[in-house]
């Protein structure tokens, strides 16, 4: 049995994941349509995992007695003024998703909920991950520079950074399998 409190909380999380999942299919289609092929690889896959960190919640919420809600998602901007720019993006959207998570923490905390503070830890340490994630992207486009000549290799580091993504999660699925 789970609080009308963290219920509607996480209910709210379910929100915030969907949004992202959402925001990230909208940067994969700017990138597409930008010629930017390996940052879109990059998003969709970003935004697959939010859909699956929205989903988690949502099973999570009916498997403790509660009532899990589809959120109503406002459309995400679809234009962004360069790579860069929509890095930083994402990257602020990470930092109030470990907000929200801490949030979440604290009221599981606060109600000795140890099976949703149990629950949660799985996100805070995606969070880490996801968070040094986006600072190793911004730190490399740092480095090449965001200039127009230079989105090439912006472009060929980013998918290279998702073929190593990508391999570290089917690695953790095969140890879990
Ligand atoms: Fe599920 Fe990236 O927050």
């Amino acid at each position: 049995m789970i609080s009308e409190k963290m219920e509607g909380a996480l209910n709210n999380q379910i929100s915030l994941e969907g949004y992202a999942s959402f925001l990230y299919l909208a940067m994969a289609s700017w990138c597409d349509n930008e010629g930017l092929e390996g940052c879109a690889e990059f998003m969709h896959r970003q935004s697959e995992e939010e859909r699956e960190h929205m989903l988690k919640i949502f099973h999570y919420i009916s498997d403790v007695d509660g009532f899990a809600l589809t959120p109503q998602i406002k459309q995400p901007p679809h234009k962004f003024d360069s790579v860069q720019k929509m890095f930083k993006t994402v990257y602020a959207h990470e930092q109030k998703v470990t907000k929200s998570i801490n949030d979440l923490l604290d009221i599981a905390n606060k109600e000795n909920d140890y099976s949703t503070l149990n629950f949660l830890q799985w996100y805070v340490e995606e969070q880490r991950e996801e968070e040094a994630l986006m600072r190793t992207i911004l730190d490399r486009i740092k480095l090449i520079g965001d200039g127009p000549q230079s989105l090439y290799y912006i472009d060929k580091e980013v998918r290279s950074i998702n073929k190593a993504a990508q391999a570290a999660e089917a690695a953790e699925a095969g140890n879990q399998g």
